[in-house]
């Protein structure tokens, strides 16, 4: 190894990150909230929240609910809409001092690809992340529960935009493995993996769930060890980077999701308790990397599948 400080920069196909740690989608606000309590220029990205072709006012309260190692949340992609977004908040992420990764999500096919087409004319935007598993609106799901609805959604949004463009998936279905090679196949540059795993909670004195769709997202270190899983098994199936998200809150995690297969991770929960974490977390990165003497940190990426090579070998 040599003297110089172990380098963290990541590629997602065309795009070259500072570090792995990006935050997650609806857990970081659209990021200019944060420029002044937190130092994105450490960060290697910031993914927005969902933006929708109409202005989204959420679901009715609660909408979120603390779990065991995490949280219940039911937001309902409260959102600006298109033309509040481009209005109101384009001008300020576009003097972040990181990328900023745009997610967007269709109510219909449709919307998704003109959403996307809107997106290829941005300048300044670093990607483009198709929201297609919010749990939290009707339908959310219904994207991302075919491999063939999927795989359309991904290819007629790349014939429209020439962004980077992350296929953000759901853990709710029987296999994701088919689902992110459609994915793959339809040419997305890398899969975020994953969205929320669907849950509830309930106030029996009143016999009901305390969200008024009766279903929410859990999300936090309660499903990273299951997150996690997911992330070896498509990045054993795939050859496009994937972004493992679920739980992270730590460099120690990013560090297994790496290993298990992650070219890059998000942080989501996390980010409620400490909007500095993600930093934090990348200024560890590099003191572990260096305590165990590795150089990049690019190299770790799936070695859980080079090491499982050489058992079986
Ligand atoms: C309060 C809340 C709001 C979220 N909103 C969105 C959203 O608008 N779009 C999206 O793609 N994911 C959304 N997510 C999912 C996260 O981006 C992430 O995939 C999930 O929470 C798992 O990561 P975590 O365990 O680190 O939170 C939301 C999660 C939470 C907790």
């Amino acid at each position: 190894m040599s003297d110089a400080a172990p380098s963290l920069a990541v590629r997602l196909g065309a795009l070259e990150l500072r570090n792995p740690v990006l935050t997650a989608s609806g857990t970081y606000g659209l990021g200019y909230e944060f420029a002044r309590l937190a130092d994105l220029g450490a960060i290697g990205g910031v993914v927005g929240k969902t933006v929708t072709m109409q202005e989204r006012l959420g679901n009715p309260p609660p909408r979120t609910f603390e779990t065991a190692g995490g949280m219940l949340n039911s937001i309902g992609l409260m959102n600006p809409g298109w033309d509040g977004f481009v209005r109101d908040v384009l001008p300020r992420v576009l003097d972040l001092p990181c990328p900023f990764v745009l997610n967007v999500a269709g109510e219909s096919e449709e919307d998704f690809i003109e959403l996307a087409r809107r997106a290829g004319q941005l300048d300044g935007v670093a990607g483009l992340e198709l929201n297609l598993s919010c749990p939290n609106v009707a339908g959310g799901l219904d994207f991302s529960s075919s491999p063939e609805a999927a795989g359309r959604i991904v290819s007629r949004a790349l014939a429209v935009c020439d962004l980077p463009v992350f296929a953000k998936l759901s853990p709710n279905v029987g296999d994701i493995v088919p689902i992110a090679q459609a994915c793959e196949a339809a040419g997305a540059t890398a899969l975020s993996l994953i969205n929320t795993f669907l849950g509830t909670a309930i106030d029996w004195r009143k016999r009901k769930s305390i969200f008024s769709r009766g279903v929410a997202g859990v999300s936090g270190p309660s499903i990273k060890p299951m997150a996690l899983l997911i992330v070896m098994r498509v990045s054993a199936a795939v050859g496009i980077p994937v972004i493992g998200i679920g739980g992270i809150a730590t460099a120690r995690d990013v560090l297994e999701y790496m290993v298990a297969g992650a070219a890059a991770v998000q942080v989501g929960t996390a980010c409620f308790l400490d909007p500095r974490l993600p930093e934090k977390i990348a200024h560890e990165l590099r003191e572990l990397l260096a305590e165990e003497g590795v150089d990049r940190i690019d190299e770790l990426t799936g070695a859980v599948h080079r090491q499982q090579e050489q058992v079986e070998r």
